[in-house]
């Protein structure tokens, strides 16, 4: 496994490699999440790539950015266990030699959840990811489904861009208890930690009533039971149809998702769920 800091190093290594490029862009403090993501890199793959950046310019709250785990010894040896090939580690300024103005649009898709409650955050993914993609030049990249959000938009930008590579969504890895794997789940306070799989029980009695009860009980009855916990505050819920991120009143056919903003003290989680209507 090697390790490069500078663009052109990794750009003059790449261009010599041979097969088929994998990539897997992080913001570091990794996981059994993330390795589930190189691992799948990895079997589909010859080359497999892994960024590790924390990009400043999708936090829109300074004191997220300050606090993000780094966590850089323990993120290359668990890489270089799951087999990654190339890490690029960069600085600010080799990412962002000028800033960066861009402003996307992003057909609307930006405009709800973590969109509206993070404003900035998806034109600052937009910014890093495109530039990473133009960096690394894969066939595929690998992305959670845990940011569902930013997966569809990363999707849209793709299209948006006529960018040469294909965007795989990977499955949301969970804890034996039901919390959805985090970098920032370490930054939970053992009380917040032990109240948070609440909101997976949540998700799966919600989904559990899709098509049974009508939307908005459903909708209402995750966000009670989550708001059962005097530990954790929910900032939305919403029952969205997977391609516009809408919110839907009647349910249907298409492909549904359920997604959940919540604060547990000062660290706030996200996390989702499939719904499919019989
Ligand atoms: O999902 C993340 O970790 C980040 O948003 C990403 C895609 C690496 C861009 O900084």
């Amino acid at each position: 496994m090697k390790v490069f800091s500078k663009q052109v190093d990794l750009a003059a290594a790449l261009a010599g490699a041979e097969g088929k490029i994998g990539f897997v862009p992080t913001m570091g403090a990794l996981h059994e999440g993330h390795a589930s993501l190189v691992r799948r890199c990895r079997a589909e793959n010859d080359q497999v790539v892994v960024s590790i950046f924390v990009n400043p310019t999708q936090f829109n709250d300074p004191t997220d950015l300050k606090n993000y785990p780094r966590t850089l010894d323990a993120d290359l040896a668990l890489l270089e266990k799951v087999g990654a090939d190339w890490v690029y580690t960069p600085t600010v300024d080799d990412i962002y030699p000028e800033p960066d103005t861009r402003q996307f649009d992003f057909g609307g898709l930006d405009q709800v959840m973590e969109g509206a409650c993070r404003p900035g955050h998806f034109n600052g993914v937009g910014q890093v990811v495109s530039r990473l993609l133009t960096i690394v030049k894969p066939d595929v990249a690998y992305f959670g489904e845990k940011d569902f959000q930013q997966l569809a938009i990363i999707r849209y930008m793709v299209r948006q861009l006529q960018l040469p590579v294909r965007i795989e969504g990977c499955p949301i890895v969970r804890e034996a208890d039901g919390l959805a794997l985090s970098s920032r789940n370490r930054l939970l306070t053992p009380e917040h930690r032990a109240a948070a799989p609440l909101i997976y029980q949540a998700l799966k009695e919600g989904v559990a009533q899709a098509g049974k009860r009508p939307v908005e009980e459903v909708r209402h009855l995750i966000e009670q039971k989550i708001a059962s916990s005097p530990l954790l505050e929910v900032e939305y819920v919403n029952i969205v149809d997977n391609a516009t991120l809408r919110e839907i009143t009647e349910w249907t056919s298409a492909p549904l998702r359920v997604c959940v903003a919540v604060r547990a003290g000062a660290i706030r989680l996200i996390d989702n769920m499939d719904i499919s209507v019989k």
